[in-house]
């Protein structure tokens, strides 16, 4: 199995973007996590961060053939992206995302999520452990799919 981890807007800023929020550690911190759990798992994982919309959306439709499911982090475009939402509906590749923080108990326009409905599920508030939960429940779905 092979997994697309994305990240969205500014979380190439982690470790010094508001610290109290996101936590210390770097994207490449949480990268490096996350492939240490990948191999745990046997899966591969591949990483892209960006802070474009477009980008991101071409990322999502170019994840075909080659992967089997999306951990996402789309950032604040959680929060204003049908785009995105469209794109992983489009792809109809499983999907989980994840948020570092709880969005639900942060400002009111965090709380809703235009990528919720088109995702398997939901991971928030646990720091970097969200990803991690996320890529393990991912892989847990994937597997029960397999024949
Ligand atoms: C975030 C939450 C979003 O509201 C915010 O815009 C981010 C990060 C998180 O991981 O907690 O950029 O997705």
């Amino acid at each position: 199995l092979s997994i697309l981890v994305l990240h969205g807007p500014n979380l190439n800023l982690l470790g010094q973007r508001e610290p109290g929020i996101y936590g210390s550690l770097s994207l490449a911190d949480i990268n490096r996590l996350l492939a240490e759990e990948a191999s745990n798992l046997s899966v591969k994982a591949f990483f892209v961060q960006s802070n474009h919309e477009g980008v991101l959306v071409d990322t999502i439709h170019s994840a075909l053939p080659q992967h089997q499911g999306i951990l996402i982090n789309a950032g604040a475009y959680t929060h204003t992206s049908v785009a995105l939402r469209d794109a992983i509906a489009g792809v109809n590749l499983p999907t989980v995302e994840v948020h570092l923080s709880n969005i639900y108990r942060r400002e009111e326009f965090r709380h809703h999520s235009y990528i919720a409905p088109v995702a398997i599920g939901q991971i928030s508030g646990f720091g970097a452990q969200s990803y991690l939960l996320g890529l393990r429940a991912l892989v847990h779905h994937l597997r029960q799919q397999e024949p």
